[in-house]
């Protein structure tokens, strides 16, 4: 998959995702990752890309050109790319819609900073306004390395083996039953017996119980929207109590 960001901080993106299982997938061909410095298309020779707002208020907002003209260089191949602008604004950004991204050939993200950037290349350009949650942050470049980690992870080839985010929390709306390593005993805290019994379908109904116990304690929210079988309220209960 095919990622480019539009930003006046390029090397933020690279430096990010350069390292660690990403930059393993770059290394590995699984996934591209260009940062386009939206100064390059610069108003003027000083590197302008920026003014102050019509109507008045503080601070200064990107101008349409020099998102606009970068854009377009790299739609010059006759492919649009999806492309998303990243705001406190957008849609909060969850699994559902890192998942529908990580479907897609190329996806562009364009990142803002100062004020932001004038709302009409926005219109013309963008098919989707994302956000990674509902803060403030100082620029986009952070809310862009989030999306690309979290899409990265879900291709094919990206991590070691499929498991590895089949059952992990927030895949199929519920959080990943607690885990533990050695040592089996730490500050008097005990691994539960039945990680330990080697009994693999046991283990496999314990962890879905505790994953749903897991989610009912940590994400109420979440909780709500699942349909909890009178057989797994029952089992619930029973773990519950025996926590
Ligand atoms: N830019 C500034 N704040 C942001 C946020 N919360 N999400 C995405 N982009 C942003």
């Amino acid at each position: 998959m095919r990622f480019t960001v539009l930003t006046l901080f390029p090397d933020q993106i690279t430096d990010h995702l350069g390292k660690s299982i990403t930059g393993k997938a770059m290394q590995n061909g699984i996934i591209s990752v260009e940062a386009k410095d939206i100064r390059d298309h610069a108003i003027n020779s000083y590197g302008k890309v920026d003014d102050t707002l019509y109507g008045g208020g503080t601070g200064m907002l990107m101008q349409c050109d020099p998102v606009y003209d970068s854009w377009k260089e790299i739609c010059s191949d006759g492919n649009k790319p999806y492309t998303v602008y990243v705001s406190p604004k957008g849609n909060v950004l969850n699994q559902d819609k890192v998942i529908d991204l990580s479907k897609k050939d190329h996806l562009c993200i364009i990142c803002g900073h100062y004020e932001g950037i004038d709302s009409r290349v926005i219109d013309e350009i963008c098919d989707e306004e994302i956000s990674i949650g509902d803060y403030v942050l100082t620029g986009g470049e952070l809310a862009a390395c989030v999306i690309i980690d979290s899409v990265s992870r879900m291709i094919e080839g990206v991590l070691p083996n499929q498991e590895a985010y089949s059952n992990e929390s927030h895949m199929g709306g519920v959080l990943e039953a607690p885990q533990y390593t050695k040592p089996e005993n730490w500050h008097d805290r005990k691994v539960p017996d039945v990680l330990l019994s080697g009994d693999l379908k046991k283990i496999q109904d314990y962890n879905r119980i505790m994953s749903l116990i897991e989610t009912m304690n940590k994400r109420p929210d979440m909780f709500d929207k699942l349909e909890i079988t009178e057989d797994d309220w029952q089992k619930i209960l029973a773990l519950k109590k025996s926590l």
